[in-house]
């Protein structure tokens, strides 16, 4: 406790506490009269930090009686049970390929819709086309083609196996126009309503979504999982201290005593993607870069988190800043690359995107967590209506929830880049996982969607000019922590400077607080 202690005040003061120092601290701290200890320290302080004021805080830390640290010793790792990860190499390509591709994503859809109350009487379009005026009919289809008319009416085209047909959604019915505006192209939809000829007059629209019977499952274990993401080694932004904070709270050496517990009771640590910043992502990028190389880029990375404890096991997806292919499903980073991170013995690589189970045991089948990176986000938070409204990328949590109702991580083609398996749509949020994790968009936002947790990762870096001109405005430097036996989400905050929407703003605060710490000195 007395190390970490100093440690803390060290940290708050803005100074960097490396390995060097810990075992510095450790000496000082072993066995010694308080007399002794207090000459130690002033002299410890005095020749590393000479700038540091410290007068108060050794008054403070001599008044007070020190509990003993935090117990780590014989901590049992977690199980983890590996559900999907896309590992198959890429082949040739072609137009039918796609076809193939949407047709099984169809029929998957269509068995989460075609049992729903509302679309009683379902039928094919091309039957759908025969029936009598004010026939009652329900369809299921993807979303061809939709326009508003100038009387403010919505006509959809929708299409499925056997041809397509018009929909029209009146524009009095307030609510189903409301949805219908958040319609994405290429989703797939029930629709209920009355036949009028080649027209469908629609009362109902249907997305697959979460059902809300869904269960909040619980572990029967005291364990927590962590995410983070969008870590960006190797740029001059990385966020050294900041991250040297998390490392030291996952470590039980930073926070109260609350926070160390929770630090404690980590068995999981996911990394969304975007591990390092990697090399040739956009014009100019070499300026923003600190480490040019992109194997040691990986190999700074994989110093950091061989600093997590080895009971805690790191759960890895690539990210599109990360080496290799970006179309999704992104296979696991390259191991020619990444070799440091696959010599960590706790690491597990894993596709973008890929479902894992947590806390399994012989009697417990796991709290199931989809991870993906978040590419197709950005699309979402421009194209549709609701979601541009509230704010576009400032709302992740919200595309996440769109995602969800979509049971797709990228309904509409071009949404993402992709490639289309004739087996398999890797993309389809099936089955309904317990946490739904993303990064990308940089920002730290959670929230439960019909007892599944949503959440992004926050970011490791500071806001550059390229994140500026994509309209990111970061909130890095946060963790969230998730009970797994509660399901109670936490945020940990770790960031030093207030958060800034522009690279100026940014120096400006970075300068002023600079200025605070000198004054406080
Ligand atoms: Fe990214």
């Amino acid at each position: 406790m007395k190390t970490s202690k100093i440690i803390d005040f060290l940290v708050e003061q803005g100074e960097f506490v490396d390995e060097e120092i810990e075992q510095k601290l450790n000496k000082i701290v072993q066995n010694k009269s308080l007399d002794v200890l207090q000459k130690d320290l002033t002299l410890f302080f005095k020749t590393n930090f000479p700038e540091l004021f410290f007068d108060n805080f050794l008054k403070d830390f001599f008044s007070i009686k020190n509990s003993s640290i935090l117990e780590t010793k014989n901590i049992q790792p977690g199980r983890i049970s590996i559900l999907k990860s896309y590992e198959k190499k890429p082949n040739k390509r072609t137009v039918q390929d796609f076809v193939r591709y949407f047709n099984i994503r169809f029929k998957k859809i269509e068995s989460m819709l075609k049992y729903r109350p509302e679309l009683s009487g379902l039928t094919s379009i091309d039957f759908a086309k025969k029936k009598k005026d004010n026939e009652k009919i329900s369809i299921i289809g993807a979303v061809l083609n939709k326009q508003e008319t100038l009387n403010k009416h919505i006509i959809l085209t929708i299409e499925d196996l056997s041809g397509s047909m018009k929909v029209l959604i009146h524009k009095d019915n307030k609510e189903l126009i409301e949805l219908a505006k958040d319609l994405s192209l290429d989703e797939i939809i029930g629709i209920s309503g009355s036949a009028g000829g080649d027209i469908i007059f629609s009362k109902t629209i249907i997305h697959p979504d979460v059902p809300l019977t869904k269960e909040l499952k619980k572990s029967p274990f005291d364990h927590s999982a962590v995410f983070i993401g969008d870590f960006h080694i190797g740029s001059k932004e990385f966020l050294t201290k900041e991250f040297h904070k998390f490392l030291l709270w996952i470590n039980g050496k930073l926070g109260n005593l609350e926070q160390r517990k929770l630090a404690k009771s980590v068995r999981y640590l996911f990394f969304l993607g975007d591990v390092v910043e990697g090399v040739g992502i956009y014009p100019g990028q070499e300026n923003d870069l600190e480490i040019l190389e992109i194997k040691n880029q990986y190999e700074k990375a994989a110093y950091y988190l061989s600093k997590i404890p080895s009971y805690i096991k790191i759960i890895i997806i690539p990210g599109n800043h990360d080496v290799g292919r970006i179309a999704e499903p992104q296979l696991p980073i390259d191991r020619e690359y990444a070799e440091s991170l696959y010599k960590l013995p706790n690491v597990i690589m894993l596709s973008n995107p890929s479902l894992v189970s947590i806390d399994v045991s012989d009697t417990f089948s796991g709290i199931d967590v989809l991870l993906y990176h978040g590419y197709s986000m950005i699309y979402y938070s421009d194209a549709v209506a609701s979601l541009r409204s509230k704010g576009g990328q400032k709302v992740a949590d919200e595309i996440m929830v769109y995602l969800l109702q979509r049971r797709h991580l990228a309904p509409t083609h071009g949404s993402t880049l992709y490639i289309p398996d004739i087996q398999e749509d890797a993309l389809l949020i099936d089955p309904i996982p317990d946490i739904f994790a993303t990064g990308h968009i940089h920002r730290a936002q959670s929230r439960n969607y019909r007892n599944v947790t949503c959440l992004t990762g926050s970011c490791w870096t500071q806001i550059t000019e390229d994140q500026e001109k994509r309209g990111l405005e970061p909130q890095p430097g946060r963790a969230f922590a998730i009970s797994l036996k509660t399901r109670e989400v936490k945020l940990m905050n770790f960031s030093i400077v207030k958060d800034s929407t522009s690279v100026s703003e940014f120096k400006r605060l970075k300068k002023e607080s600079e200025d605070k710490l000198k004054s406080k000195k």
